[in-house]
């Protein structure tokens, strides 16, 4: 399993890129909202995201048309090779991505909630497929099993291209685990539930022994 950065924070991306595991990343409106960045900055902030990781950089077409969907596709994908059009899984975000994926640029088909959609969006041509997990449980259902179905179902087809499927929304260790278990190509994780996964009590344990340890060593 791969693992994105699931955030638009500048800072945030240039810490986990010197950590030498993060593969790509993922916006979206709210995460680039959250920076408090203005609309015109959009596309330099995402150059400035592609100039730090070398990998796919996910950044949100916001139209609600078909046309007005790939029209900002194509103007985000002609920003740099690493850019992928994320595009919502609707009838609009289907046709858009049929046209996108046939111009030979990648989408991430993003909002995905069912083993339909997500089969659909494959068939479309999209190069990622996001089921999210967290906003399951927010409405007190199971999302790593949702994540399990899309999973499950998408490995069942030859869908002609290459399919990989973003776990999203994940928002703890927990839902990482279950979906490396569950075998998701990627886990996009915001950056402080990356910050976790590393923490163990018992590594911090066995580094505090080896420390007074070498002490004593030092002193003998
Ligand atoms: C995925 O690409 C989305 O940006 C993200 O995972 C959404 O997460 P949330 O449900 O925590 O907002």
């Amino acid at each position: 399993m791969k693992f994105f950065l699931d955030t638009a924070d500048l800072a945030h991306i240039e810490e986990a890129a010197g950590w030498g595991v993060v593969a790509g990343v993922t916006t979206n409106p709210t995460l680039y909202a959250r920076t408090g960045g203005k609309l015109a900055d959009f596309p330099s902030h995402i150059l400035r995201i592609c100039a730090l990781i070398e990998g796919p950089v996910s950044a949100e077409a916001v139209g609600e048309t078909r046309g007005e969907i790939v029209e900002q596709g194509r103007e985000l994908a002609a920003l740099d090779s690493h850019v992928v059009v994320k595009v919502p899984t609707t009838i609009e975000g289907l046709a858009a991505t049929k046209v996108l994926a046939d111009e030979g640029i990648d989408v991430n088909m993003t909002l995905c909630f069912s083993v339909p959609q997500a089969i659909l969006a494959a068939r479309a041509g999209a190069a990622y497929v996001s089921p999210f997990v967290g906003r399951f449980d927010d409405i007190s259902e199971d999302g790593i099993a949702r994540l399990a179905e899309v999973i499950e179902a998408v490995s069942l087809y030859d869908f002609g291209h290459t399919v990989e499927i973003i776990a999203a929304s994940l928002r703890s260790a927990h839902h990482v685990t279950q979906a490396a278990l569950l075998g998701a190509d990627i886990a996009t994780v915001p950056f402080g539930v990356l910050q976790k996964l590393i923490k163990h009590p018992l590594t911090d344990r066995g580094l505090a022994s080896f420390a007074a340890d070498w002490e004593k060593v030092a002193k003998a």
